[in-house]
């Protein structure tokens, strides 16, 4: 029964629709028509968490103690590990008390940080394409959201010099992420110091996510912000064990860095939650302190995945570059098509699910996110399923939704 005496907040009504619950809403239809869906659309890692993950979850599970309420500011069990894993991995010295914080998934994180930093009215650099979290937090707290368009002739790498003044002396907080979700862009070390020492200059919160800290191939190494001197004085960045660890269930990432940043996301929290199922903060602890190999393990599955799909597609005239991390390919469409268009055309003739490049934002149009979330024989599949449609790169003949 609707209630048309309650009106919901505004910040509500400020928010674009969310479309991976549309994507949803079209999926359980063609599922009530019997279609077979091969589901690339959101990046949820097929499979399970490790072995050692899994048997350290069921001991903690035993354990009574672990029972209760956690501790607000996560276990020092894990805290411990969070930074030890950091000194190990980047180098980087953090003090676990005050410099790392436990989330309930990093979505939760970076969209309550701007609940913690947003007033109504303040401004945020957010680039365009962007994980949806990174304007939707800012949108929640009812910030204005300046778009930072990344461009293909840019490596979708944010372009720092064309920022206009005024709109860098008013910005509180700049949220980016490389390796990016959704262009799959990776950004050199210099452009890190180059936004570092713009932030600094305009006093700018700095919120890097790196989500796919691990989901790196070919040998390549993503840089952290933290490893650039003096980004701690301005800067927090995001981790995740969703990717990585098949972990997206569970509910568990964290944040380092600016001590302060990380003290108003702690107040804020420690009035909505308890924080993490003590279990599960075990569970994260042996994740982190899993030997390399499993890891390896991890980038030579995606490698594969990325390495099928990138030749099977170039047989229906895509030339897509190897990516050097994420767990996605980006895919442009045929020329004149919409994202939109195109991402329901291909569901609708093949049964497979990949996500519109506009459910990022505009500087997504034009693309197709593709998650490499199934084994190479379900990605054969698909590319047989769009041969059958009669779908390449240059099949402008075909007549899209929209068209
Ligand atoms: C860039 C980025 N940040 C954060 C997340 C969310 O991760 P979590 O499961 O930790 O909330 C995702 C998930 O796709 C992502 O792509």
């Amino acid at each position: 029964m609707s209630l048309n005496w309650i009106s919901r907040a505004d910040r509500l009504s400020a928010l674009p629709p969310y479309v991976f619950a549309r994507l949803d809403e079209l999926k359980a239809r063609a599922r009530e028509q019997g279609l077979d869906l091969i589901d690339l659309g959101m990046g949820n890692p097929d499979g399970s968490a490790p072995q050692p993950v899994i048997e350290a979850a069921i001991a903690a599970l035993s354990n009574p103690q672990n029972h209760g309420y956690p501790p607000f500011e996560g276990t020092a069990n894990f805290r411990h590990a969070i930074t030890s894993w950091y000194q190990r991995r980047y180098n980087v010295d953090l003090d676990p008390d005050s410099e790392a914080l436990p989330l309930l998934g990093s979505k939760e994180g970076l969209t309550h940080l701007s609940l913690a930093y947003v007033n109504p009215g303040d401004l945020v650099l957010v680039p365009s394409p962007a994980y949806p979290a990174h304007f939707r937090g800012p949108l929640i707290a009812g910030g204005k959201i300046h778009p930072l368009i990344l461009k293909p002739e840019r490596d979708w790498i944010i372009d720092v010099s064309a920022i206009p003044e005024e709109v860098a002396r008013q910005a509180k907080i700049l949220y980016f992420n490389y390796p990016n979700n959704p262009t799959t862009a990776t950004a050199p070390r210099e452009f890190f110091e180059e936004i570092v020492a713009f932030a600094r200059h305009y006093e700018i919160m700095l919120v890097h996510d790196l989500c796919y800290a691990e989901l790196a191939f070919d040998g390549y190494q993503p840089t952290s912000l933290l490893e650039i001197p003096g980004a701690k004085e301005i800067g927090v960045e995001f981790h995740t064990l969703s990717k990585t660890y098949n972990m997206a269930g569970w509910r568990v990432g964290f944040v380092v860095g600016n001590s302060d940043i990380i003290q108003g996301l702690r107040t804020l929290k420690t009035n909505l939650d308890y924080g993490i199922f003590a279990a599960i903060q075990t569970a994260a602890q042996t994740a982190l302190e899993l030997p390399d190999v499993y890891v390896h393990k991890v980038q030579e599955r995606y490698t594969k995945r990325r390495d099928f799909l990138i030749n099977g597609l170039a047989e229906l005239g895509w030339n897509i570059p190897p990516s050097k991390a994420t767990m996605y390919l980006w895919v442009p469409t045929p020329v004149g098509v919409s994202s939109t268009d195109f991402a329901l055309y291909v569901l609708q003739n093949t049964g497979v699910v990949v996500t519109p490049g506009n459910a990022f934002g505009e500087g997504g149009e034009g693309y197709l996110r593709v998650s490499l979330i199934a084994e190479c024989d379900r990605l054969g599949e698909a590319l047989r399923r769009f041969k059958g449609a009669g779908i390449s790169y240059q099949s402008e003949a075909l007549v899209y939704p929209g068209s």
